[in-house]
């Protein structure tokens, strides 16, 4: 058992009070004392709340002079402060208010000081709580095994990059901690569930519906899909644990013997929860294993209907496991025992690759053949270009495809990069070998024939797919015998590799 420190002796439960009237007039002083991503950004040289760096540095810690200060002080940067100078700066009622949430704490023996019990922070026009990092004044020693992972890291950020935000009726988040995906989709969905396992997440959720005034958020707590058993989804979400570990000792961190229990338990749920034209979207790390790519086994792990489902994984990155657990060690993240015991373990289910990857994954509405692909992250908004390669597919196996293509026009998207490879031989130069490649909508680079980068190259301004097959003919470049079908392969194979746009599905606006 941990001993509790001292100084947390007098720490209150945070989230277990969210009377209407406290919460209000905390959400007043957040809004009054402008606390936005910019201001905190601002005030701290911080570029993103991702970033945030303590405004501690060259300062005298819990020193402010203003009301941000103070909050930042708090509640980002996890200061002793001293009770006089909290009161010089924001309103009594506010500073009532959040002693009453439980916010606040002081230690057993110093009544001149406080802390916050919980780091409070805006992300993405929300305010959000979740649990106090180590460095923490008021954060126990070590943490508790249920604390509530922060929405402002950089894992979270990659996984709300690859959620798109279009509406959707009924959005469920799996492993939600402080709920930050569900809070996010409350403003396109009809009604936004957030699940996990710990009460003190699903408290802390809560709290951040309420504070935030969000009546369509739903909170609920269990293993898994287990509270939400006889619902089902058009949009499900996950952020699960993923680090290999035998034993759960961080709940929102550890994912079994191969960080994989999680990944598995919510993909095997998808026949059960997700709805036929439904998605699924993920990051986790899962592996490369001998004879088996993550994305094969992710169509695995949905079960015997996963005929019915399409699958994309978009690698962000991917490590060998020797290496990374070797690195691990170096650090001094885990001993070399550990670090062993893990590349032992790793090699023992044949694990090839660590791979960290966004996915999503669409259950058809109508029967169709599978779809399974393997794309690398380019651009920064992985959704959109995750939900576009999931529209391109429905779209590719939808009837009358190929004459609707040949109606259509297509051009060359911007930034699109040809390579090509010449050898000087007898005089003049050969072209060995032709290269095309995108940043986005994922990273892309594709080996060509001159005759084929010939045919992007007519593609500069919008040309009907039709003409351009006619031109084609006329130009000598091709036989007219199957050119439409040619043709249309030809582009389908470019607008999948994100170097053509067509106008029947045109490309994810995404920022590089
Ligand atoms: C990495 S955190 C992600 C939190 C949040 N979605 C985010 O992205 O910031 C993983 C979460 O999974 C929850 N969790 C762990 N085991 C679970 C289980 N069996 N069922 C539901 N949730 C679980 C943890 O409590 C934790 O909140």
């Amino acid at each position: 058992m941990t001993a509790a420190p001292e100084s947390l002796a007098r720490r209150a439960e945070p989230g277990r009070v969210t009377d209407a009237q406290s919460m209000a007039v905390l959400r007043e002083l957040l809004a009054d004392t402008g606390l936005t991503e910019e201001a905190v950004c601002a005030r701290t040289g911080a570029t993103s709340i991702y970033d945030f760096t303590s405004i501690r540095e060259g300062r005298v810690p819990g020193q402010a002079s203003d009301a941000l200060d103070v909050l930042i002080r708090l509640f980002l940067d996890g200061d002793l402060m001293d009770r006089a100078v909290i009161r010089q700066h924001l309103p009594d009622r506010a500073v009532h208010a959040i002693e009453g949430l439980g916010l606040l704490g002081a230690p057993r023996h110093d009544a001149s000081k406080q802390f916050a019990t919980v780091l409070l922070y805006p992300t993405n026009n929300l305010w959000l709580i979740s649990d106090l990092p180590l460095t923490a004044a008021g954060s126990p020693k070590p943490l508790s095994a249920d604390a509530v992972y922060p929405a402002i890291t950089g894992n979270t950020r990659d996984f709300l990059s690859s959620l798109p935000r279009t509406p959707c009726n009924r959005f469920l988040e799996m492993c939600g901690g402080t709920g930050i995906a569900a809070l996010i989709a409350s403003r396109f969905s009809t009604r936004a569930w957030t699940a996990d396992i710990t009460e003190r997440s699903t408290r802390y959720a809560r709290f951040n519906g309420e504070l935030n005034n969000i009546d369509n958020f739903l909170p609920v707590q269990g293993d898994l899909y287990e509270p939400v058993r006889g619902l089902t989804f058009d949009r499900i979400v996950a952020h699960p644990p993923y680090i290999a570990a035998v034993e759960q000792t961080m709940i929102y961190r550890d994912g079994g013997p191969d960080g994989e229990q999680f990944t598995r338990a919510l993909l095997r749920g998808l026949p059960e929860f997700l709805e036929p034209g439904g998605r699924y979207f993920m990051t986790c790390v899962a592996t490369d294993r001998v004879n088996a790519p993550l994305e094969q086994r992710v169509r695995e792990m949905i079960g015997d209907s996963n005929a019915e489902f399409d699958v994309v994984v978009a690698e962000r990155a991917t490590r060998d496991p020797v290496e990374y657990f070797r690195a691990v060690a170096k650090g001094g993240e885990s001993t070399v025992q550990d670090s062993k015991a893990k590349i032992a373990a790793y090699a023992a289910i044949q694990a090839e690759k660590l791979v960290y990857a966004s996915m999503a994954i669409e259950r058809h509405a109508s029967a169709r053949t599978p779809f399974t692909a393997r794309r690398s992250v380019g651009g920064a908004q992985i959704g959109a270009a995750l939900e576009w390669q999931l529209d391109w597919v429905r779209l590719r196996e939808s009837p009358e495809f190929a004459a609707r293509m040949l109606d259509s026009r297509v051009h060359c998207l911007e930034g699109v990069q040809i390579r090509s490879d010449q050898r000087l031989v007898g005089g003049s130069w050969n072209v060995e070998r032709l290269e095309v490649s995108v940043e986005t909508p994922f990273r892309t680079s594709v080996e060509c024939s001159a005759e084929t980068a010939a045919i992007l190259t007519r593609c500069t301004a919008p040309i009907l797919l039709r003409d351009l097959a006619r031109d084609l003919v006329a130009d000598g470049l091709v036989g007219s015998k199957g050119v439409d079908a040619a043709v249309v392969s030809l582009a389908s194979f470019f607008v999948n590799a994100g170097c053509l746009d067509t106008e029947l599905l045109p490309a994810p606006a995404t920022v590089k």
